[in-house]
C-alpha cells in the first residue's frame, strides 16, 4: 500500500524552504521543487510516497496553488514525481538511479567520486598475509559442519582477552561473534526490544543505528549533544533516562560518530547506575574504542560499572582493521549470549569461519596495526583541519581526540544543499540531517578523515568553490543519489 504524506506533514518537513541559501533569484515554485528534491536527497522523504494534493499543500504552506502546480510540474520534468490523473503524485527518482528492493539507495559506481559519505579506512597491508595465514588454518575446521552461532572459540578468546586488557574481565562465553557491529546491534535489538519499544539515542547519532531502530519500529527520543566540551550534558542525559525510562539506550561513548566526543568516566558510572534504577538496558557501541589519537587516555569501558547485566557492549573490526571483513561482536553475560545465539540461528546461523580466522590473525598483531592506523589518522585529520582552516575558515570544528570523523558546524543551514551541489563536483557527502531524526542539523556536516590527505585537500577545495557558488545562487545543481553512509 502506498503511504501518503499529508500537507501539514510535508510543510513541517519543508521547514524554511523559501529561505534556502542560493535561491535569491529563483522563483518560489523552483525553490519549493528544490526543497522537495532536498528532502528526497537526504532520505527524509521516502520514495514512492504520495504527495498531498496541490490545493492541500498550498493551504498548508499558505502559498498559491499555482506555485505548487508549477513546482510539481518541475518535479515531474526532473523525474522526481510521477502523476496519474485522478490518482495523485508519487515521489520517485530520475532514471539514472537504482534503488534496491529494501529501499536502500545504492549509488552507481563512480570511480572519480571522492566519497566522504563513508567513514572507514582502506584495508591495512597486513590483511592479505592474514588472509593467507587463515587459509592455512582452515583445515582444522573442515572436519566439522562449520556452523558456530557464537563464533569460533579462538576469536571469542581473542576478543575476550582484549576486553580483559582494557580492565573489563571477560570470558569467551561472554562473547558472540557477529557479521559486523551493525549485525550485532540488530541482534541485540531483536532480543532486548519489543516492537514499538522506546529507545533513547544521542543526536546526532549513527544513521544506520537509526535504521536498525526503525526496523524494530522503536519510539525514539534523543539526547542532544553539544558541539563543544564533553558533548553529553550529564544532568540532561540522566534526567531523560529517569523521566522517560526508555527500555533501551543506544550510545557511542568512545569518539562518538559523528561528533568524536569521548564520554568521561564519571558520567559512565552515573549513567549505568541511573539506567539500572530506571530499568533501562544500555547498548554501548564501541566501534571506535581502538582509535584514541594524540595519546588521549581512555576512560574505563562503560560495562566496568555494570553489576546487573544492564550493559551490552558491541564492537568490531571495521574501524581499526577493515569494514570488508564483516566481523563484529557482542559482549554480554553468558546467558544473554546464549539467547542471542538462539535468536541468530533464525537470521544467518553463523559468521563465516574463514573471515573469523582472518580476524584472529589481525588481532594477534593488534598493537602494530592499530598504532599505524592511529598515525595515519592523525596525519589525515591534521591535513583536513589545515585545509578547512585555510579554505573554509567560517566553519567551526572541534579537534576530535579520536575516531575518524569531524563534525563541522557550517556557516549556515546549508548541509543538504551543499551535499547536492557537491555531487556535481565529484564529492559525496553525508549531510547533517542524516544523523538526526527531525530534519534538523542542517548547520552540520560530518567529515571523515579516512581518505588519503591529498584526497581530503582536493575535496575541501571543491567544497570551498561550491560554497561560494551557493551564495551566488549559481546554477541549480542536478540532483544525484544520496550516499550509502557508513
Ligand atoms: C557507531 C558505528 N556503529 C556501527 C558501525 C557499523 O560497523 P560494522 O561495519 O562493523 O557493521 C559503524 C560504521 O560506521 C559505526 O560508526
Amino acid at each position: 500500500m502506498t503511504s501518503q504524506v499529508r500537507g501539514v506533514q510535508l510543510a513541517r518537513l519543508l521547514g524554511q524552504w523559501h529561505a534556502l541559501p542560493g535561491r535569491r533569484r529563483s522563483p518560489d515554485y523552483a525553490a519549493l521543487a528544490a526543497a522537495v528534491r532536498g528532502l528526497l536527497a537526504d532520505g527524509r522523504l521516502p520514495l514512492g510516497v504520495r504527495l498531498p494534493a496541490e490545493r492541500e499543500l498550498a493551504e498548508a504552506l499558505r502559498i498559491s496553488r499555482t506555485t505548487v502546480t508549477a513546482a510539481y510540474r518541475q518535479l515531474r520534468e526532473t523525474g522526481h514525481l510521477a502523476s496519474r490523473r485522478g490518482a495523485g503524485s508519487w515521489t520517485m527518482l530520475p532514471g539514472t538511479h537504482r534503488v534496491a528492493s529494501t529501499g536502500l539507495w545504492t549509488p552507481l559506481d563512480d570511480r572519480d567520486m571522492i566519497d566522504l559519505g563513508v567513514a572507514a579506512l582502506a584495508a591495512p597491508p597486513e590483511l592479505v598475509p592474514a588472509a593467507h595465514a587463515a587459509v592455512e588454518d582452515l583445515p582444522r575446521y573442515l572436519s566439522g559442519a562449520g556452523y558456530h552461532p557464537t563464533g569460533i572459540i579462538e576469536l571469542r578468546e581473542a576478543v575476550a582477552r582484549a576486553y580483559t586488557a582494557r580492565g573489563l574481565p571477560t570470558s569467551a562465553e561472554q562473547i558472540m561473534v557477529t557479521s559486523g557491529t551493525q549485525h550485532a546491534l540488530d541482534l541485540v535489538l531483536r532480543l532486548a526490544l519489543a516492537p514499538g519499544g522506546n529507545v533513547l539515542v544521542e543526536s546526532p547519532t549513527y544513521p544506520n543505528a537509526l535504521a536498525a531502530l526503525a526496523a524494530r519500529r522503536a519510539r525514539i527520543s534523543t539526547h542532544g549533544l553539544a558541539v563543544d566540551g564533553p558533548g553529553w550534558d550529564a544532568d540532561l542525559l540522566l534526567g531523560s533516562v529517569r523521566q522517560t525510562r526508555p527500555k533501551l539506550a543506544y550510545l557511542i561513548p568512545e569518539f562518538q560518530n559523528p561528533t568524536g566526543h569521548l564520554m568521561p568516566a564519571e558520567l559512565r558510572e552515573r549513567l549505568v547506575a541511573t539506567a539500572h534504577a530506571a530499568g533501562t538496558d544500555l547498548v554501548i557501541d564501541e566501534s571506535f574504542v581502538d582509535l584514541p589519537l594524540d595519546g588521549t587516555p581512555l576512560p574505563p569501558p562503560t560495562a566496568v560499572f555494570d553489576r546487573h547485566s544492564r550493559v551490552i557492549s558491541i564492537g568490531g573490526m571495521s574501524k581499526p582493521y577493515w569494514g570488508g571483513l564483516r566481523i563484529g561482536w557482542v559482549r554480554a553475560s553468558a546467558p544473554q549470549v546464549q539467547r542471542l545465539a538462539a535468536a541468530r540461528v533464525g537470521v544467518d546461523m553463523a559468521s563465516p569461519v574463514l573471515d573469523q580466522l582472518v580476524a584472529v590473525h589481525l588481532l594477534a598483531q593488534a598493537p602494530a596495526i592499530v598504532a599505524a592506523r592511529r598515525d595515519q589518522l592523525v596525519t589525515q585529520r591534521d591535513a583536513l583541519l589545515d585545509v578547512l582552516a585555510e579554505r573554509l575558515p567560517d566553519w567551526r570544528v572541534e579537534v576530535p581526540r579520536g575516531g575518524v570523523t569531524l563534525w563541522a558546524e557550517l556557516d549556515g543551514p546549508i548541509s543538504s544543499a551543499l551535499s547536492r551541489a557537491a555531487e556535481e563536483v565529484g564529492v559525496r557527502l553525508a549531510p547533517g540531517p542524516r544523523f538526526g531524526l527531525d530534519g534538523t542539523l542542517e548547520r552540520f556536516l560530518r567529515l571523515p578523515f579516512t581518505l588519503p590527505a591529498a584526497d581530503l585537500v582536493e575535496a575541501v577545495g571543491r567544497l570551498a568553490a561550491i560554497r561560494y557558488d551557493l551564495d551566488r545562487g549559481a546554477g541549480r545543481p542536478r540532483w544525484r543519489e544520496p550516499a550509502v553512509i557508513a
